[in-house]
């Protein structure tokens, strides 16, 4: 099988040199269809209205958003973009291998749990990894990232189980070499009194066009079904539906405070980050790095990627539910938008995390749905940017401290190790 794996965030290790290649090489035309970068160019768009019902009533309140627009709007996200999801399974059940070693010289302990998704534990397996302050006397708020490399390919810790990852060839390998992306400093998390834990996205469904048949959605095809139906779960879905089974057994663990759990994902695994978020309101925060198309980011704003290349049967269509890509050639028809995803969020803090220079996501779009959104933060009586705020500079922090944060790194398509540190302020403020 060839897939065209390596997400750009891949290639985008370090921003300086990155930033500016990727200014020189931006490309004009993707899988055959042209990507407009002039701001000239976008044209001019009505997003579809956030405060009002289907049925034509005005929502004046944080009630009538709970009880009535909420509920439809969710609907509507799920059957026009991610797809439905089965609930959680009736075999789930936790392993836990390693059930508190002390890591980073004493000052965490550790914890691996395999998460089995079906009653057959020989597939269908998802390796947790959880490290908590070591020193904590009560149940403790942590970061639940979910990444593109094993656990033990982002973390410097002997101690760790060497995961396997999908291969370019569409074949499960070990995870025994190293990444582009360099180790992230779990010590941060743990300084400020949080646990972080994460688990590898392809545990749970591949990332590759045709790779249906060795995911959990699989699983779930009904006698004669040889693919999900238009209005059922693409891969992103599927991802989102792991990081709740994690929830799952965080709420088993008296050590964790599962009521305060922020999730934290870059790029394809942003959208994924938000659609959980937005699904499952058990989680309390979402950070959505660089999510673009598909993510926070406009739509309706005709600026680097849109539906139309995500659509492509040569690129992501596998990610997002079939009704998606029905709205591909006909986007200002689509009942939904990105701001529609931001507010139902609301009134759960959000940040967007955006680089000045990833065009293709289009750190703008990411900014006006963050506008559009923000009257649903208001009802509730929580911090937003209002119409007359202006797009923050690359580096600018003056939006990131709000419960519907905003904040934009100068350089790519990457999550910058500075980056991390406003996840810990933002989480500081408001987990
Ligand atoms: C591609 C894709 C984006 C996605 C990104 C990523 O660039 O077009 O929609 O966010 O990959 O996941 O890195």
């Amino acid at each position: 099988m060839k897939i065209k794996l390596l997400p750009a965030l891949l290639l985008a290790a370090s921003s300086g040199a990155f930033a500016q290649q990727q200014v020189a090489n931006r490309p004009t035309v993707v899988a055959g269809f042209p990507v407009n970068y002039n701001e000239d160019s976008v044209g001019t768009y009505t997003l579809p209205e956030l405060l009002k019902t289907t049925d034509g009533k005005p929502v004046a309140t944080a009630r009538q958003w709970n009880e009535k627009r909420r509920p439809e709007l969710l609907r509507l996200v799920e059957e026009n973009q991610f797809g439905k999801m089965p609930p959680r399974p009736k075999d789930l059940a936790f392993h836990i291998f390693d059930e508190g070693t002390p890591a980073f010289n004493g000052k965490a302990i550790r914890k691996q749990v395999t998460v089995y998704f079906t009653k057959d534990t020989s597939d269908h397996k998802m390796n947790l990894l959880i490290y908590l302050p070591a020193k904590a006397s009560k149940p403790t708020p942590l970061l639940m990232n979910i990444s593109f490399a094993a656990y033990n390919q982002m973390i410097e810790d002997s101690g760790l189980r060497v995961g396997e990852i999908w291969n370019k060839e569409g074949k499960k390998v070990k995870a025994d070499k190293p990444t582009p992306f360099g180790k992230l400093n779990v010590e941060q998390f743990i300084d400020a009194g949080f646990g972080f834990a994460t688990v590898y996205y392809g545990d749970i469904e591949p990332d590759f066009k045709d790779g249906l048949p060795y995911g959990i959605r699989k699983t779930y095809l009904k006698p004669g079904q040889s693919e999900p139906a238009a209005n059922e779960w693409g891969a992103i879905a599927a991802w989102g539906w792991g990081l709740s089974r994690a929830m799952d057994y965080f709420e088993t663990d008296k050590q964790i405070d599962s009521k305060r759990i922020a999730l934290q994902g870059a790029s394809r695994l942003g959208k994924t980050v938000l659609w959980a978020g937005i699904h499952d309101q058990r989680f309390k925060m979402v950070i959505a790095s660089i999510s673009g198309e598909g993510g926070a980011a406009l739509a309706r704003r005709n600026y680097g990627e849109t539906i139309r290349h995500i659509s492509d049967p040569s690129r992501y269509l596998y990610q997002f539910a079939p009704n998606y890509h029905a709205w591909a050639d006909k986007v200002n028809a689509m009942p939904i938008d990105a701001h529609m995803l931001v507010a139902l969020m609301a009134p759960r803090p959000l940040l967007l995390q955006t680089g000045s220079t990833d065009y293709w996501s289009d750190p703008k779009g990411e900014f006006l749905s963050a506008i559009a959104a923000a009257p649903v933060y208001r009802l509730f009586g929580k911090t937003a940017p209002s119409d007359s705020t202006v797009m923050p500079a690359a580096g600018d922090t003056s939006l990131l401290m709000n419960q519907l944060g905003y904040y934009m790194h100068e350089g790519g398509h990457t999550v910058l190790p500075e980056d991390w540190k406003m996840f810990v302020r933002y989480m500081q403020k408001y987990l």
